[in-house]
């Protein structure tokens, strides 16, 4: 089976073309990815996603990237078997340029229709590239910070933010830097500058399984504005921080779980220190660490139509009629029924 999958849900517009056999275990790494194709929409520096603005951005790219994808994979739009578009969590104005598109194709080429949830996107294609059974998963990107746990036909939320998520806390601090957004890895070049002789106290707030940001982001506001410190000294200080506390989340979860299999997907896994001190935290608790491979960790086409051809094939009725296709902006993660796992 053959599934086309429209990303549009914030920064990014992306197509992608996967194939989807009934055995899927046949397809090893990512071989079962056709093409994916995507183009990101930059903000100007110091400022986060307009979202007006990043939907124009969407509707100008989407019929080169859709053309792109569809040259790459060498299949021809009337042998897709099923179209799938991100219909929420995310931005009104973005989501809705997908939902047009999916819905505009669907029906001229008369194709069942799939709206997946973005973050399960992430979750699925991270777990199908690890070769993965049942991990506790770390989900930490600009939309969200969550740690979940499947069990009986949906995904169950561990531990989440109680305020901003990991990836807002970057940008926003990027932006008082002056980077444009999404400015999370311009914060770890920062920090890997720093000669780490000064780690600066900061608010370090875990309720519970649940973590919280704010606080450390208004600290971390207060020391760029004295001109006297260092930046990457302040960079530094806040990645260990913020770091500390998502690890101080996993290892109570790992701890309580007993799960042998640890995954962490979404845009800030790029992140290297995270990464390094997952590992350890994995390692005291003997269990595997994966990460969804650097290409697919942040917004693609792949998570979405991966989701959307798994959803179709377990049931058909997923596939909605193409004047259905609808969006929700805050469409939560731990709502949606899971039949195929
Ligand atoms: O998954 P993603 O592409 O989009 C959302 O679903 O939000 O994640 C984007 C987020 C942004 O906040 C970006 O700053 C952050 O991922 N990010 C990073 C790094 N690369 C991207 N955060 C920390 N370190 C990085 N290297
Ligand atoms: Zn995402």
């Amino acid at each position: 089976m053959l599934s086309l999958g429209i990303e549009s849900t914030a920064h990014t517009f992306g197509c992608s073309i996967i194939k989807h056999c009934r055995d899927d275990r046949h397809t090893s790494g990512n071989e079962f990815i056709l093409s994916e194709i995507r183009d990101i929409y930059k903000a100007s520096a110091g400022w986060g996603i307009h979202p007006r603005d990043a939907s124009k951005h969407h509707a100008m790219v989407a019929s080169r990237i859709l053309k792109e994808c569809l040259k790459e994979s060498k299949v021809d739009i009337k042998d897709i078997d099923v179209i799938s578009y991100s219909a929420g969590p995310g931005l009104g104005p973005c989501l809705r340029i997908g939902a047009v598109i999916s819905r505009a194709l669907a029906s001229y080429h008369d194709k069942p229709l799939v709206p997946v949830n973005h973050a399960l996107g992430h979750l699925e294609l991270g777990i199908k590239l690890c070769n993965l059974d049942n991990p506790l998963t770390l989900l930490v990107s600009g939309g969200h910070t969550m740690l979940l746990v499947y069990h009986k036909n949906k995904w169950r939320v561990f531990g989440e933010t109680l305020d901003i998520t990991l990836g807002q806390l970057f940008d926003q601090v990027g932006r008082k830097i002056g980077f444009a957004s999404p400015c999370g890895n311009k914060i770890e070049d920062m920090a890997n500058l720093s000669n780490r002789n000064v780690l600066y106290s900061l608010p370090y707030i875990i309720k519970g399984n649940d973590v919280s940001f704010s606080g450390l982001l208004s600290s971390v506001k207060k020391l760029l504005e004295k001109n006297s410190i260092n930046i990457s000294d302040i960079c530094f200080s806040l990645q260990e921080t913020a770091f500390a506390i998502i690890v101080e989340a996993v290892e109570r979860a790992l701890a309580f779980t007993e799960n042998k299999e640890f995954l962490i997907v979404g845009g800030v896994s790029a992140n290297k220190r995270l990464s390094d001190m997952l590992q350890i935290a994995c390692k005291s608790h003997n269990c595997s660490f994966n990460s969804c491979p650097l290409r697919y960790c942040g917004d693609n086409g792949a998570q979405i139509a991966w989701t959307g051809a798994q959803m179709y094939f377990s049931d058909p009725s997923f596939g909605i009629k193409p004047e259905n296709a609808i969006v929700d902006q805050s469409w939560r993660l731990d709502s949606v029924f899971i039949p195929w796992r």
